[in-house]
C-alpha cells in the first residue's frame, strides 16, 4: 500500500518542508514498488541512495525550522529523525548484504514508509501552529 500526502493532517505550515515531505513520500513509494515488484537491485539501490541523502538534508532543514519557531516537539523530532536514519541504515545494510526476502519489504513498508507518514502527522504537523503564532 503506497502512502499518501494528506494536507489536512500533514501540513507543516512551511511550504518547503511540505514539498520535501511530498518528495520523500514519492521516493518511499518508489522503493516499496521496486522491492515488491522485484525490479532488480539497480532500481532499489538507486532509490535507497536518493532517499539516504535527501532524508538527511530534509531532517536537518526541518530541525532548524523547529528551533526557529520554538516548536515544543523540537527535541522529540530530532530523536525521531535519528531513529529513522538508524532504521534506514539497518534495512539498507540488510538489503545490500543480499536479503531480498518479503519480510524485508514488509519492514520497509512498516518501519520506513508507514512510520514516516505517522511521524509527519504526529510531530511535523505540530510546526503549523508555531509558524502561525510567529506570523501573528
Ligand atoms: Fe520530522
Amino acid at each position: 500500500m503506497p502512502i499518501a500526502w494528506d494536507p489536512a493532517t500533514m501540513a507543516s505550515g512551511i511550504p518547503t518542508v511540505d514539498q520535501q515531505h511530498r518528495q520523500l513520500i514519492e521516493w518511499l513509494n518508489d522503493l516499496l514498488a521496486a522491492m515488491s515488484q522485484d525490479q532488480g537491485g539497480a532500481e532499489v539501490a538507486a532509490v535507497l541512495a536518493r532517499l539516504d541523502t535527501y532524508a538527511d538534508t530534509h531532517f536537518a532543514f526541518e530541525e532548524r525550522c523547529m528551533v526557529k519557531y520554538r516548536c515544543p516537539v523540537a527535541r522529540i523530532n530530532m530523536a525521531a529523525h535519528a531513529y529513522f536514519m538508524k532504521t534506514f541504515g539497518e534495512l539498507r545494510d540488510e538489503y545490500e548484504a543480499g536479503d531480498v526476502s518479503p519480510d524485508l519489504a514488509l519492514r520497509v513498508e512498516r518501519d520506513l514508509a508507514q512510520w514516516f507518514a505517522d511521524h509527519i502527522k504526529r510531530i511535523d504537523a505540530k510546526l503549523a501552529p508555531c509558524v502561525k503564532r510567529a506570523a501573528a
